[in-house]
């Protein structure tokens, strides 16, 4: 079968489940930006599904622009520096930058990529994920907006890949130990 349902072990977070906490975070999200225009940063590729059901949900006057990054060293370990693959179209002198991603694993990524931004004269840079994995983190992150806490497993879809795979799932699941065995 060509089905990807048979890859995976089971179900994290429904669609019903993911668009909730979509709309919960946004609305707190336009409650602090209050009368301020945000600009938001997403993360390539992971950060598509977030970006594109989160903007659609704030209220608040935002720009969207992207970011794609890669740890060196395309091995084992994640040594915490990044290359900038893709680097923002925006002078985000002054702005409001809210980094949006899909997942914080270690911390690496983000940490090095909120202090990159700060170092660029914005008048604030915050974070917003769907989900992190406090059982992964390397380094410390003050994260504003966190979706949901999940557990420390192989998990994919809502742009979330295994192989560049699974990525269009409109939900969230375990992959199955087949598929990376
Ligand atoms: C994944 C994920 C985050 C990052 C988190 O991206 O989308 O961006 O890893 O890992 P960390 O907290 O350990 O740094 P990945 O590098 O797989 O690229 P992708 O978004 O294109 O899948
Ligand atoms: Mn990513
Ligand atoms: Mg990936």
């Amino acid at each position: 079968s060509n089905d990807v349902s048979a890859d995976l072990a089971h179900v994290l977070y429904t669609k019903d489940q993911i668009q909730d906490k979509i709309a919960e975070m946004a609305a707190a999200i336009d409650k602090d930006y209050e009368g301020r225009d945000i600009l938001v940063v997403g993360v390539l590729k992971g950060a598509v599904m977030v970006m594109a059901d989160l903007s659609r949900a704030l209220h608040s006057h935002v720009t969207m622009d992207w970011m794609a990054v890669s740890s060196y060293g395309s091995g084992t370990t994640s040594s915490g520096v990044v290359r900038i693959l893709k680097d923002l179209d925006t002078d985000l002198m002054g702005k409001h930058v809210l980094i949006v991603e899909d997942i914080i694993d270690s911390g690496l990524t983000l940490s090095w990529l909120k202090s990159n931004l700060e170092s660029r004269g914005p008048a604030s840079v915050e974070i917003c994920t769907l989900l992190r994995k406090p059982e992964a983190a390397k380094v410390e992150i003050d994260v504003k907006y966190v979706g949901f806490d999940c557990p420390n497993e192989f998990v994919v879809g809502y742009g979330l890949d295994f192989a560049e795979k699974y990525r269009n799932l409109d939900f969230i699941g375990t992959l199955a130990p087949h598929v990376y065995n």
